[in-house]
């Protein structure tokens, strides 16, 4: 069947089209627009904005994910959009766009949960992946782990209790004036640093549980960033980001491991935005083969936010029954009504 993806809840709007059979994964295609540029001004995802950008962008990029794919609107499966959790305004331009394209076109229309899409784009790029599997979701605002028992059961069974990860590198990449999101631009930067220059917290937590904090790992970087400037000293930017970067990674490599003995896993997925760090890939590659396990990442191009994985997401979630009436709404939460 053809499925159309649609991806609203932060700063990027996306529109994908996929062809999912048994045995057949195929991305037609997958348009993203990213707000990044307008939002770099500011630091930070302004959400007024973002809300105003994805209004503009929806119908052209559903347009275009169309054309691309060569299919018609009549011959779509379904439509799926990512109803939550994010941003709400940014999630209510996806959710009532796919809601009027569903109903006027008689598609069936099936909600999909942002992180449990994260996860779903690591079958587009691994046909052999099959639940039971681990998954370990890093992205701006989400650090957990989930036990994924079929396609669309995930069982949370760590996560951090403030901050996630991708947060805490734009924190600081913002603080040592790397431009806007600093994931990126610290992994590169930490290349150049010593990982063991600056002693940094584990944001892991202790061994009776699966979750994480990163405040306290954000503040003692910010302290240090402090200390430096108070005492006229040039931050060392390289170490830093080497040295936090260090820590994030162990610690995310920490509760994996952890989880892998405590529970025996054979296949791990990492996704989410995060699942970019080239540091965090290699790790977390080192842990899964030491545990036996096989680690399962998507390419680049689908752990930032994509249609693609909505679509992947929303195949699943159509199989298993899930469909949305005209009274859907989006959720910020994780946990939205419509998935109780
Ligand atoms: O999944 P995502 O696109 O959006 C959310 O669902 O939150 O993740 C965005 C996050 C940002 O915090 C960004 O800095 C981070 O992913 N990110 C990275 C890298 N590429 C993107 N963090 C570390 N290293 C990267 N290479
Ligand atoms: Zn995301």
């Amino acid at each position: 069947m053809y499925i159309l993806g649609i991806e609203s809840s932060c700063d990027e709007t996306s529109a994908a089209v996929l062809c999912m059979e048994e045995g057949r994964k195929e991305i037609l295609s997958n348009i993203v627009a990213s707000q990044i540029e307008t939002h770099r001004l500011y630091g930070g995802v302004v959400p007024e904005i973002a809300s105003r950008a994805h209004i503009e962008a929806i119908t052209g990029i559903t347009h275009q994910a169309l054309r691309e794919a060569g299919v018609m609107l009549s011959e779509l499966g379904a439509v799926a959009v990512t109803a939550a959790p994010g941003l709400i305004g940014a999630l209510l331009v996806g959710v009532n766009f796919a809601k009027s394209l569903a109903f006027a076109n008689r598609i069936p229309l099936v909600p999909v949960n942002h992180i449990k899409a994260h996860v779903a784009a690591a079958y587009l790029s691994d046909p052999l992946l099959k639940p039971p599997f681990l998954a370990v979701v890093v992205s701006g605002g989400h650090t957990s782990l989930f036990e994924v028992s079929d396609d669309t059961t995930f069982t949370e069974i760590g996560a951090t209790r403030d901050d996630a990860a991708g947060e805490a590198f734009d924190k600081i990449g913002r603080v040592i004036g790397l431009p806007y999101p600093g994931g990126a631009a610290l992994d590169k930067l930490a290349y150049e640093g010593d990982p063991l220059a600056i002693k940094l917290p584990s944001p892991a937590l202790g061994r009776e549980t699966l979750d994480f904090s990163f405040s306290g790992l954000k503040t003692a970087a910010l302290n240090y960033i402090n200390t430096c400037r108070q005492s006229g000293i040039e931050v060392p930017r390289a170490d830093l980001a080497a040295s936090y970067t260090r820590a994030i990674v162990e610690g995310i490599a920490v509760k994996m491991k952890q989880a892998l003995t405590e529970r025996q896993y054979r296949t791990v997925v990492l996704a989410g935005g995060v699942a970019a760090n080239s540091h965090l890939r290699r790790k977390l590659e080192h842990v899964a083969t030491a545990h036996g396990a096989r680690l399962s990442v998507p390419p680049l191009a689908l752990c930032g936010d994509n249609g693609a994985m909505v679509a992947a997401a929303g195949y699943f979630a159509y199989l298993a029954g899930q469909r949305a009436g005209t009274d859907l709404n989006a959720s910020a939460e994780d946990h939205p009504a419509w998935e109780r």
